[in-house]
């Protein structure tokens, strides 16, 4: 067999190239090249040459129990995962570094150990003690689980084969493993490739939960370990950022659950706090008033969200104007901006514009083009929005409100916190249900943006 050639693969990426070169043509990042010693392969041809067992087709008919789920007491995190843990599944967390993984996961450990489980967490980032103040600074001291601090994979998987009853293994983080095996240094794809790939066959031989956790570079991506994504059953991201105190856990991936499911924390000086009412918590601290803030009804999973839109425009100092996005798409805000200059007649001209989603969160949903809309009216007219207004509709390029799903959950979620006034997109001749307003709230239907600017 020929002696196999290192690769040098991408550390961001994972696409693998025969010699080093700056930038990787996969992904377009600089010097993110690293040599690496190809991972052993499998039999390959040998395979052709038969020797395999016949494999049982089924019919889709038939009675699969729901698999088990073991709840982490963290209701928040629990929905995310679509009702728990499943036994003999992966799952990875995601986030910046400092955003609260540990915390959130040392959490939930102590309370699966508490309800009686066999709980293991390896640390591979901190040391015994640290974990231990924390876990004092958290009062989880008296939860019976089990703490270790290790890094190599062979240490990790001989003393997990000894566990007869273990239900949850945390792994933090995955890029602190490393096999001996493999030449390339820890954190690397190779290696976390490789040691992700090991720790879950176990997890799914044994039948316990393992939890990787694993960093996000500064792009938003898990360094490295994109490549897991697709090895592991469940990717929830931590977001949020690091000044404010919400915490957003998304799940991105979910085989037992929904997606774009979100859970929402607080970070206190006593860990991470469920947040069971978010709207109310995200609208905390607007001031009526002021022009350029709208209210925008949006749904995140399964649950209605309320936020706050806000929209600065200032004269640009020369060149060509500033658009600045947090929290939102900034290619979306661009399409809006053309479509409120050329179907409405709103001049937004040669002014820098700022565009912000008030506590951190990021908003996906197109339906949110409304309520942008009407944070850049007002911004631009200088006028405020009606502080007792919601807002919700997806906007076209002629200008048109398209419907949006859900239409009832946002109004209701708005009359709970006691706004009294929506606009919404009209409802259309063809069939479309009228939404039935809850008590108390005033309808106002539109079927263009000029409506809006007028
Ligand atoms: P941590 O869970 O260590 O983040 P990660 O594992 O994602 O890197 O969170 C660390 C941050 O959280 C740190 O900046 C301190 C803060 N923190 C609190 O505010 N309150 C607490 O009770 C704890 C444990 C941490
Ligand atoms: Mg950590």
């Amino acid at each position: 067999m020929a002696k196999d050639k290192n690769l040098f693969v991408c550390q961001s990426c994972g696409a693998a190239y025969p010699k080093w070169q700056g930038r990787c043509d996969a992904c377009g990042e600089w010097n993110t090249l690293t040599e690496e010693t190809p991972v052993q392969r499998g039999p390959g041809p040998a395979a052709k040459a038969g020797g395999g067992r016949r494999v049982e087709f089924v019919g889709l008919k038939g009675h699969s129990a729901p698999p088990p789920r073991i709840p982490t007491g963290i209701a928040e995190l629990d929905r995310v995962l679509g009702g728990g843990l499943v036994a003999a599944s992966a799952i990875l967390v995601g986030g910046d570094p400092g955003i609260g993984k540990s915390t959130i996961l040392l959490q939930a450990a102590a309370r699966v150990a508490s309800a009686g489980r066999r709980v293991l967490y390896v640390s591979g980032e901190e040391a015994v003690e640290q974990v231990r103040l924390r876990a004092a600074r958290l009062g989880l001291t008296d939860s019976p689980m089990a703490l270790a601090a290790a890094t190599s994979l062979r240490d990790i998987i001989a003393s997990l084969e000894q566990e007869s009853d273990a239900a949850l293994v945390v792994i933090d983080s995955i890029q602190t493993v490393w096999l001996d095996a493999l030449d390339s240094a820890p954190g690397t794809v190779a290696q976390v490739r490789a040691c992700a790939a090991e720790l879950i066959r176990l997890a799914k031989a044994r039948g316990f939960a393992i939890v990787l956790v694993g960093h996000v570079t500064k792009e938003g991506t898990l360094a490295g370990p994109r490549v897991l994504e697709h090895m592991v059953d469940a990717t929830l991201y931590f977001e949020g950022d690091r000044g404010h105190q919400f915490r957003i856990l998304r799940a991105v991936k979910n085989r037992f659950g929904a997606t774009d499911e979100i859970g929402v924390f607080e970070m206190t000086g006593t860990g991470l706090v469920e947040v069971a009412n978010p709207s109310a918590l995200f609208l905390a601290e607007r001031r009526g008033n002021v022009s350029g803030s709208a209210v925008f009804a949006g749904i995140e999973g399964t649950r209605p969200v309320l936020v706050e839109v806000q929209a600065l425009l200032s004269p640009s100092s020369g060149g060509s104007p500033r658009r600045q996005v947090v929290g939102w798409d900034s290619g979306r805000l661009s399409m809006l901006m053309a479509v409120l200059e050329s179907r409405c007649g709103l001049s937004l001209g040669q002014n820098d514009v700022y565009l912000n989603i008030a506590g951190g969160l990021r908003i996906a949903e197109p339906a949110a083009d409304l309520a942008v809309a009407a944070a850049l009216v007002s911004a631009a007219t200088d006028r405020p929005t009606d502080p007792d207004r919601v807002y919700f509709g997806e906007v076209g390029l002629s200008g048109e409100v398209r419907q949006v799903a859900q239409a009832e959950a946002r109004l209701r979620e708005a009359a709970k916190l006691g706004f009294g006034r929506a606009t919404l997109p009209r409802r259309v001749a063809r069939g479309g249900k009228a939404p039935s307003a809850p008590d108390g709230i005033a309808l106002t239907e539109t079927g263009h943006m000029a409506d809006l600017v007028a």
